[in-house]
């Protein structure tokens, strides 16, 4: 059991995943030894219908130091993020507007914004992508988003017309405390705009690769809605993404300033209709998940057994909850390609399986390759047609 910092009631698991290491924690032959593990349980809190990873380990932010993951090496990321500036600048802004991004990583959305008027600013609490994000232009302070910083931030307290988050919120444990740095510096007809990993397209696409200690709630319009209510905020408008495999962006106001957009009560009425919104969705995705346990254990077992080889592609933190869960080794999977020079010449979290440079992908020979970066799939099979052309196939326990 484990509490819920926003209501304070305690919450059952429904289910678990197991024995899990940090899903960032790539590390070297010689650190294996010392590797941590707790257990990946999850949990739904009726209450404000929130699907969480409950016990969350106290040693997870340590990835922070070394942050593995540059929003840069994703040429649709960067697209996207340009799309989401222009439309952020042509319906929120105003001329000379302050903009703070929670989680900017290395700067990608923020650069959009470097030669106008617009003061944006980014928050991060790892040091090399805010290094990097500096290097381009890119104001930044190298904090943790927390009230126990927000004075750092006191110049825009009540003056941020816009405050944005990308696949961030989600990472934060205290909820409650983020709110409260959001109220300390959105203006009286600020925003709060922010994209997530979709509840809904996890269940769908069954991706409890998803969850992991750095993923500790999968939102929906209904748990939104819900915790935003509580803290004089209101969700005003949301709108569906394609990233990651489906997310949704919520756009929040405080109360009673702006009419709330149609789309809202359609995402609810969706949710309630789908179990998007209560536990039973929540059993339904439990028995889903063993299920594509089972399904591509065989699949990997059967190939092998016909002498198959199969390397992975793309070492994501969400791989090691797909490892983890399923207990797939070098034994099975010989080698990941990944381009994250933090990643490479290490070895899988876990499982240990090295970790090679993507360039050796071209040259190798694997008769299957699996996806772990299903959520990047386009623009993957877009570089990687060679693989199939030399006969190479793709696998997943994601539909691709
Ligand atoms: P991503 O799915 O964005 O993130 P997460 O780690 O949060 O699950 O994948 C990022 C990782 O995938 C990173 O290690 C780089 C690697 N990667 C590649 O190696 N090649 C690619 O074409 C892409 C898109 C990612």
């Amino acid at each position: 059991m484990s509490k819920c910092n926003i209501t304070k009631k305690k919450i059952d698991a429904f289910m678990t995943f197991g024995k899990m290491p940090l899903a960032n924690g790539f590390l070297k032959k010689i650190d294996f030894k010392k590797e941590k593990f707790y257990n990946l349980d999850v949990g739904f809190n009726e209450k404000i219908s929130l699907f969480q990873v409950l016990g969350v380990p106290k040693f997870s932010n340590t990835v922070y130091k070394n942050y593995p993951f540059f929003t840069n090496k994703s040429v649709y990321m960067i697209r996207h993020f340009k799309k989401c500036a222009k439309w952020i600048k042509n319906n929120f802004l105003d001329f000379k507007s302050n903009l703070i991004e929670i989680g900017s990583n290395d700067g990608t959305m923020i650069k959009n914004f470097n030669n106008s008027s617009i003061n944006a600013i980014g928050v991060d609490p790892a040091p090399n992508v805010v290094s990097f994000a500096r290097k381009n232009g890119v104001k930044t302070y190298n904090i943790f988003f927390n009230s126990k910083n927000i004075y750092k931030l006191k110049k825009y307290y009540k003056s941020t017309k816009v405050i944005y988050a990308a696949n961030v919120f989600c990472h934060i444990k205290d909820l409650i405390d983020v709110i409260k740095c959001v109220d300390y510096l959105l203006s009286s007809d600020g925003y709060f705009i922010f994209e997530e990993p979709y509840l809904g397209s996890m269940y769908k696409n069954i991706s409890y690769d998803q969850l992991y200690d750095e993923h500790i709630y999968m939102f929906s319009a209904s748990s939104i809605l819900r915790i935003f209510q509580l803290y004089d905020f209101e969700l005003i408008d949301i709108q569906s993404q394609i990233t990651h495999g489906g997310s949704v962006r919520y756009i929040i106001s405080r109360k009673n300033k702006n009419l709330i957009k149609k789309n809202v009560n359609k995402f609810l009425k969706y949710e309630d209709l789908n179990n998007i919104s209560n536990i039973e969705g929540c059993l339904k995705f439990k028995n889903d998940c063993e299920m594509s346990r089972e399904l591509i254990l065989n699949k990997i077992k059967k190939l092998k057994k016909k002498n198959k080889s199969i390397c992975g592609y793309a070492a994501t933190a969400k791989s090691t909850t797909v490892l983890n869960y399923c207990g797939v080794g070098n034994e099975l999977i010989e080698c990941i390609y990944d381009t994250s020079e933090e990643k490479i010449g290490k070895y899988s979290p876990g499982m240990h399986i090295p970790i090679l440079p993507m360039k050796d992908f071209k040259k190798s020979n694997f008769d299957y390759a699996y996806l772990f970066a299903w959520n990047h799939k386009k623009e993957i099979f877009g570089k990687e047609k060679k693989f199939k052309k030399k006969g190479g196939k793709w696998l997943c326990h994601v539909k691709i």
